[in-house]
């Protein structure tokens, strides 16, 4: 293919996502590069529970290697169905397995949205968001959650929909920002969706990495649950980011749509990973419960890490992350960053369209070993 010819196909598919910046493939490839500390991605250095993983190998030794169902396999379906109901209350019609969320975020925006509906999202935001929003031939209309507080504003929510809107994706807990969003918001999100008519795709990938609050499904409010697709995976509950199972649950006929593209995009595969989720979701709920505690206290300690470097942390409430203000020009600190003292992070702008708000943001992630963050802390203490 001639470099034109390539220039061209790369061209389409940035203009299909509306993606302008490559910075997280940057930034991992320059912690590799430099060998600094990767704090930029969120994936943990320490497997999963061992159960999980025996599980996996049962199923790769018992003949549990072709094609899964379409919907994915039994035991799995069943165990995401207990897991909603014995967590959540909620009784969803169907449920369909995915390679991780992100394949069940892509397929549902793909089969709920026509080209030239809006597809109303919270920024900043996880960066499949854009692309697939994209790939739907839909247009985002960001809400704008504004640091310190990231607090949602329900007359910003109002005003960004539109005569077109047909689908809020909701993300709480909320990558980048680590908030879990409060009742009164969920609230304000449930009333200005039943208002609009509009479905919910929320995707809860970091439900159980709470540490201040409490995670409420956005589908467990009045009127929601007929409405709403709920999103969810194995990486951050159960630290397997890349086994990439995932599902979504809710109505039959949302379930359907993510289910038809589903079918075109991979059909059904990683079938002994699939009974091993299940197991992981078998799990007694203290797992869950010590997870919660072990990140909480390597949330405090970086944050003490970044204070004492200077840097001022925005504790979160959830998810892997803390966003720091490091006083000035965000992209050139975390360009240098590598250089200075060894350590990889992002730029909290990369996550948002109006790339304004978060100039002086860096996102931290601290789901790495307590060894790693100290020694994270000691090289970001060079920076004072
Ligand atoms: C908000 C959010 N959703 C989805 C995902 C991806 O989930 P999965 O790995 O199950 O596809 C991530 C991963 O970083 C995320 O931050």
């Amino acid at each position: 293919m001639s470099s034109d010819t390539l220039a061209a196909v790369f061209g389409a598919a940035d203009r299909l996502a509306g993606l302008g910046t490559t910075i997280f493939t940057e930034m991992t490839a320059l912690a590799d590069e430099t060998g600094a500390i990767n704090l930029g991605q969120g994936f943990p250095d320490v497997d999963g529970p061992d159960e999980a993983v025996q599980a996996a190998v049962r199923a790769l030794h018992s003949g549990q290697n072709q094609y899964a169902p379409l919907a994915g396999v039994p035991p799995l379906i069943e165990a995401v169905r207990d897991h909603q109901r014995e967590h959540y209350g909620l009784e969803p019609e169907a449920v369909q397995i995915t390679f991780g969320a992100t394949e069940a975020i892509a397929a549902a925006l793909m089969g709920l949205c026509n080209p030239g509906d809006d597809v109303v999202v919270l920024e900043p935001y996880y960066d499949s968001y854009a692309a697939c929003i994209g790939f739907a031939g839909a247009t985002r209309r960001p809400v704008t959650l504004r640091p310190p507080a990231f607090a949602l504003e329900e007359d910003e929510l109002r005003a960004a929909i539109g005569p077109r809107a047909r689908v809020l994706l909701l993300n709480s807990p909320h990558n980048p920002t680590g908030r879990v969003l409060t009742a009164a918001e969920l609230q304000a999100i449930a009333r200005a969706c039943i208002e609009h008519d509009l479905i919910c795709i929320s995707d809860e990938v970091y439900e159980h990495l709470v540490y201040d609050g409490r995670h409420v499904p956005v589908a467990t409010l009045g009127g929601m649950a007929e409405r709403t697709l709920t999103v969810s995976s194995v990486g951050k509950s159960f630290s397997f980011t890349g086994w990439k199972v995932g599902w979504c649950s809710g109505p039959a006929e949302l379930v359907r749509a993510a289910r038809t593209v589903k079918q075109y995009l991979s059909f059904a595969g990683g079938t002994p990973l699939q009974h091993a989720a299940a197991a992981a979701l078998r799990l007694p709920r203290s797992y869950l419960d010590e997870l919660a505690r072990s990140l909480r206290e390597r949330r405090d300690r970086l944050c003490d890490g970044l204070s004492a470097a200077g840097l001022r942390p925005l504790v979160p409430a959830g998810t892997y992350f803390v966003n720091a203000d490091v006083g000035g020009d965000a992209v050139a600190f975390c360009a240098e960053l590598p250089h200075r003292c060894g350590v990889v992070a992002l730029p909290t702008s990369a996550f948002y369209d109006h790339q304004e708000v978060a100039s002086s943001l860096v996102r931290f992630a601290f789901c790495k070993r307590e060894d790693v963050i100290d020694e994270a802390s000691r090289r970001l203490a060079r920076l004072v």
